[in-house]
């Protein structure tokens, strides 16, 4: 895992944006696997910044993101589809119909998964994901205990991972139970992937992922198994790792 250690959130969406571009300019018609949380925020204001500006272009760029809420309508301001656009898709010049979610409300969840799985690969595969972190190691909704050979499914929220995302809603109670997810395996097809994690509130979790055993009790450390993942991490997340693993 290749660790750029940046020194606060400001420059951890700095570089993150440079890093995406790059590989915009450098991928033919990209393909780029997109989160949603508080991570991702400023990486997503700054891209809109440099689109104006005219240093880059997502016209010929496609875009699945990770995951979506079960029975939240695109419209509503909870979902991920409406974060996604609000953050990011109203403002550049990306094309809808190259945008993918997860639908949360459809009759058939199960066909779903298989058909979003079936969009991914038609698309050639991911070129650059981009992930957050959970505090218990969940990366996109696949929490503990999930296998690393999942694809595309729906989960049970764990009450942590609800707990954490209240804060968008207006009581627990909205959160809703259940979402469909990349699986783990779908995630680890991408060609590579790149971790934001940002906060001493993380840094426990970051010191489990470089430093703690592969296990699907910490959905995270599977990326230790992926030859081009790079996180970007700011001090406060890397604050526990010991100094010699971060010179490896
Ligand atoms: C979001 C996602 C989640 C978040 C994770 C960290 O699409 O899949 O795995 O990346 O929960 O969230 P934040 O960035 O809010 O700390």
């Amino acid at each position: 895992m290749n660790i750029i250690k940046v020194k606060d959130y400001e420059a951890l969406s700095e570089k993150a944006c440079e890093y995406l571009i790059d590989r915009i300019r450098a991928v033919e018609k990209t393909v780029l696997g997109l989160a949603t949380g508080s991570t991702p925020e400023g990486l997503y204001k700054r891209l809109i910044e440099k689109y104006r500006e005219g240093n880059v272009s997502f016209k010929d760029v496609t875009t699945f993101n990770l995951d979506e809420y079960v029975g939240l309508k695109k419209e509503d301001p909870n979902s991920y589809y409406y974060f996604m656009k609000d953050k990011l898709f109203n403002h550049i010049d990306v094309e809808m119909e190259n945008v993918y979610l997860p639908k949360g409300v459809v009759a058939d969840l199960e066909g779903e998964c298989s058909e979003y799985e079936r969009l991914i690969q038609t698309a050639g595969n991911i070129d650059v994901q981009i992930l957050g972190l959970g505090l218990n190691g969940h990366i996109g909704f696949n929490e503990p205990g999930t296998a690393f050979s999942s694809r595309t499914h729906i989960v049970e929220l764990d009450a942590s991972t609800r707990e954490a995302n209240a804060r968008f809603f207006d009581s627990i109670d909205e959160v809703p139970t259940q979402a469909i997810t990349m699986g783990i395996e779908t995630i680890m097809e991408s060609k590579e992937i790149v971790l934001l994690v940002s906060g001493e509130k993380k840094a426990e979790a970051v010191k489990q992922l470089i430093e703690g055993e592969v296990s699907e009790d910490f959905p995270a450390t599977v990326l230790r198994n992926h030859d081009k993942v790079t996180l970007i991490a700011d001090e406060g997340a890397l604050g526990k790792v010991g100094k010699s693993l971060l010179l490896k």
